[in-house]
């Protein structure tokens, strides 16, 4: 029985950790979805070649504009852009 309930107890703890991360750092991807579809559409950012410096300046032209991206949200979003180069 009491093994039992710290089993259950530990599962709740991992889940909560889970939770937790996710919703301290939204990926990337959710970000973009977000504020890069405010203005144009998405698929000029997924249809963009950009190398990593091209995505940076690209960014912060766009934050320029009015993109609703937080400097903390900063660095997640340009590791996603990066990975849309083909
Ligand atoms: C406030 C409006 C606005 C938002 C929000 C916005 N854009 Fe733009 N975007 C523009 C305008 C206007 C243009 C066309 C003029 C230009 O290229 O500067 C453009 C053009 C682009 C282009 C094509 C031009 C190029 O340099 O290749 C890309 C790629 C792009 N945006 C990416 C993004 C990304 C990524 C985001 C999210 C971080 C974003 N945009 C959010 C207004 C916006």
């Amino acid at each position: 029985m009491k093994r039992a309930f710290a089993v259950s107890g530990s599962g709740i703890f991992l889940f909560t950790l889970c939770v937790g991360t996710v919703f301290a750092q939204p990926s990337g991807k959710a970000i973009v979805d977000n504020a890069c579809s405010a203005c144009h559409s998405i698929k000029r950012v997924n249809e963009a070649n950009k190398n990593a410096a091209e995505w940076e300046s690209t960014l912060d032209r766009m934050i320029k504009k009015g993109a609703k991206v937080k400097p903390e949200e900063r660095a997640a979003v340009l590791q996603y852009l990066k990975t849309l180069n083909k």
